[in-house]
């Protein structure tokens, strides 16, 4: 079939998937491999995140899935979605590329990343030892010493090729010495890799084919005489020395097949992609000289931003499962067998999960949830040494060049493909006479240390001002938060909360205000007489003019704009969410009406505002003059396609769930619960920790997981998901029955009741003791 051609054209649909849906025109128009795919992937599927966000290509082949919460149940769900067609040619070869291919013995088979459970979580807890935080600093120095060289290299020249003269070479320098295969020639590993890629997730032309089954070919034989070599001398620190002598061990779990593999695949992994995130990453930034300029003033701010850039422009931009099943994913009905490409980038820009999602924001806080390193138990092992070196490079080139720039109107191009995206080029230049250490040459000895691992939340706050503070009701003060230098702050929608960090207390508030006003947040404060003194101080303590730091804004109370009618419950300060929902069904025109209970309209915050503009549509229920809401009779009065949107007491919360029991799906609640845990604190039971080693005894409560605990106990220990998929937070069990909630270990290892993960399960009686 010609790959470039719709399957049909002249009607609406062109083609039926295979179960039996009809292809709408946009499916059918969506080209992975030209067009605007390739120019912007994100944007290119927003039609999709909008309409259709699980749709069949007919030229492509596979389901593609493009919203951030399928994406993640995709990954999430390895029973399911085997990664097993990971490494599979996304367009078959013709028979003379095979032949070349066959001639070279080429056999590329299971790694790690295609391969299926149980046999993929044995191989990565073997091997996983390479990756843990402590191991990982070690090749800190020699990164470091590397970017400093590079840039040596080019910093008095005034003009640069990054991608040529440093992304590439320096990356690709620390994945041979990460794996312990010697240095070679660069410019060959570069040209096989390239190749490899196109095999994998290009669209090669017949006569490109033979090439780059030739290069293909010569890369596969050359990791076999590698690893040939290092078994002759496995001695080294590399992860594939340590792998070589972990077979010796297990060898059903650590192959043949699996070594020689995994020596070509690590290599590509473990360079191509992060030479191509710092490139995107570098891009973004010097696009935007304000967030640039940011980084170069406070370094610390560095982290978020690579993680920022990572979400906005990964450089892994799509990835592949079968399914193993018939399936839902997002509704649609997938039969078993079908493939699917699951979109990461589209999934990083998806609205409902990320606020002003298509802007950079390197103050967002909730960034690390992108799924450019994917998700779950196949979840990259390398993104902690991919963090390390573009942190590096950022720092190094932000210190000594703060006032490089872009070099204006170069055409980036870039390897058409569906998954790796990087420019081939990037062109920066500057004026080395004012090269900054030319003034100060102590500049060169500086560094920032970063730990290893996902940015620390503790540097990712913004810093605002309390430009206006005005009481809105009893005991409820209003607070108007600015950018202290005049910027725009980032948009955000009705049902969004800030946390704002002060007086040792971080406390989550609802934006009340106009998310079209960028210049102003508004949050209202309500003086919690049993809290635990975080809004006491803001009413005590804070003035007008103070800089509060800030994080968010972030939205888990999401209003869906597509329902018909609205219900809008509210219970005290819990109004704060609500009248930004209302603001905005009535901007939409829909039908909608505001029921607000409270204790006395002295005291219920924000009135004045809400008669003004919601006048007939506000219902309102002050205790002291006998009018109490009746959760039932409302829920049983309004119309039976209503959504129902509330925030308020637990009570009022629990009543509306406990109504709308039948109907959970129309009912949407704002939960400040704690977060990541996934704990339910009314059914859980706290319990006792003895730390053998660290002679420690913690208590861990009911509403914090035993990780928490620990990490607050200053107790390393490493952590990815937090809800028991990836298996990296194992610790091991001396005494006390576990109660095992992963996904990672098997019945016979639940059984052996001498490890568990440390983010989810707990224990079954009152105490547990762990080697730590
Ligand atoms: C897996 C992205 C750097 C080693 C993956 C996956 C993605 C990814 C998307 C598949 C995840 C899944 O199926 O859920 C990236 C990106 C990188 C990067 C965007 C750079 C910015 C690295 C580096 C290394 C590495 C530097 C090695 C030193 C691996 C390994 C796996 C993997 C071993 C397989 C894990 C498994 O299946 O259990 N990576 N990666 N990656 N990556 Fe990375
Ligand atoms: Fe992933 Fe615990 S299993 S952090």
């Amino acid at each position: 079939m010609d790959r470039s051609a719709p399957a049909a054209s002249g009607c609406p649909f062109h083609g039926v998937a295979p179960n039996g849906c009809p292809v709408s025109a946009d499916a059918a128009g969506f080209d992975a491999f030209s067009g605007p795919y390739q120019l912007d992937p994100a944007e290119a599927l927003r039609w999709s995140r909008e309409r259709e966000p699980v749709f069949f290509s007919p030229r492509l082949g596979y389901w593609v899935v493009t919203r951030y919460e399928d994406v993640k149940a995709v990954f999430r769900n390895a029973a399911a979605f085997s990664p097993a067609i990971a490494l599979e040619k996304v367009t078959p070869t013709s028979e003379a590329a095979n032949a070349i291919l066959r001639r070279y013995d080429y056999g590329m088979n299971r790694t790690l990343v295609n391969e299926d459970e149980p046999a993929h979580m044995e191989r990565r807890r073997a091997l996983l030892h390479s990756f843990l935080p402590a191991e990982l600093a070690h090749h800190e120095p020699m990164v470091r010493r590397l970017t400093r060289e590079y840039v040596d290299r080019f910093v008095g020249r005034g003009e640069v090729d990054l991608v040529d003269e440093m992304l590439w070479e320096i990356p690709l320098t620390v994945a041979l010495h990460f794996l312990g295969v010697p240095e070679e020639d660069m410019d060959t590993l570069r040209a096989y890799s390239i190749a490899h890629t196109v095999n994998t997730w290009g669209r090669p032309s017949p006569e490109e084919q033979l090439k780059v089954a030739e290069a293909v070919g010569k890369f596969w034989q050359y990791a076999g005489r590698v690893l040939e070599k290092m078994r002759a001398n496995p001695a080294g620190h590399g992860w594939m020395e340590y792998a070589i002598r972990r077979q010796k061990e297990m060898p059903e779990v650590i192959t043949d097949s699996y070594l020689h593999s995994m020596m070509m695949a690590g290599i590509v992994a473990a360079h191509e992609t992060t030479a191509n995130a710092t490139a995107n990453a570098l891009l973004i930034l010097l696009r935007d000289r304000e967030a640039w300029d940011a980084i170069c003033a406070d370094p610390s701010l560095i982290p978020n931003a690579a993680e920022e850039c990572l979400r906005l422009s990964g450089s892994i931009v799509a990835w592949r499962r079968l399914a193993l099943e018939d399936v839902q994913v997002g509704g649609v009905a997938i039969p078993k067998g079908s493939k699917l490409l699951i979109v990461m980038t589209s999934a990083n820009h998806d609205g409902r999960h990320f606020e002003n999602p298509d802007e950079l924001d390197i103050y967002r806080d909730n960034t690390t949830e992108h799924l450019s390193f994917g998700y779950g138990s196949h979840q990259c092992m390398g993104k902690n040494l991919a963090r390390m070196e573009m942190r590096i490079f950022l720092e190094e080139l932000t210190r000594r060049l703060p006032h490089m720039e872009l070099v204006p109107d170069q055409v980036l191009d870039y390897l058409p493909n569906t998954s790796f995206r990087g420019p081939h080029h990037l062109r920066v230049r500057w004026d080395p006479s004012l090269n900054p250490e030319r003034r100060d040459p102590a500049l060169l000895d500086r560094r920032a240390d970063f730990a290893v691992g996902a940015p620390a939340r503790e540097a990712v706050a913004r810093h605002l001002r309390v430009a206006a503070l005005r009481p809105e009701a009893e005991g409820v003060l209003g607070l108007v938060l600015e950018d202290p230098r005049g910027r725009d702050l980032p948009r955000w929608t009705p049902g969004a909360h800030i946390d704002v960090v002060v007086g040792g207390y971080e406390r989550k508030y609802s934006l009340c205000g106009d998310p079209e006003d960028r210049r102003r947040l508004r949050i209202a404060v309500r003086r919690e007489a049993m809290g635990r003194g975080g809004s006491a101080h803001i009413h005590d303590a804070v003035r007008e003019g103070d800089i509060l730091r800030v994080r968010g804004p972030k939205n888990h109370f999401r209003l869906d704009e597509g329902a018909a009618r609205y219900l809008l419950v509210a219970g005290g300060i819990g109004i704060t969410p609500v009248i930004a929902m209302a603001d905005r069904l009535k901007r939409l025109g829909k039908d909608y009406a505001i029921h607000y209970a409270g204790r006395a309209r002295p005291a219920m915050a924000l009135l004045e505002r809400l008669e003004r503009d919601h006048g007939a549509r506000l219902h309102l229920y002050p205790a002291d003059e006998g009018r109490r809401l009746d959760i039932q009779a409302l829920v049983v009065a309004a119309p039976g396609d209503a959504q129902v949107y509330a925030c308020g007491p637990d009570r009022m919360l629990a009543a509306l769930e406990r109504t709308m029991a039948a109907d959970p799906g129309r009912l949407h609640v704002e939960h400040f619960a704690a977060a990541g845990t996934h704990l339910e604190p009314s059914v859980e039971l706290p319990f006792e920790v003895e730390l053998r080693d660290s002679g420690l005894t913690l208590q861990v409560p009911a509403d914090r997981t035993l990780l928490q605990t620990l990490h607050a106990a200053g107790i390393d220990v490493p952590s990815d998901c937090g809800e028991g998929l990836c298996g990296s937070c194992e610790v091991q069990v001396l005494a006390g029955e576990v109660d095992h909630r992963d996904k990672v270990l098997g019945a016979a290892e639940r059984a052996g009741q001498d490890r568990m993960m440390a983010c989810c399960s707990r224990a079954c009686g009152r105490k547990i003791v762990l080697a730590l």
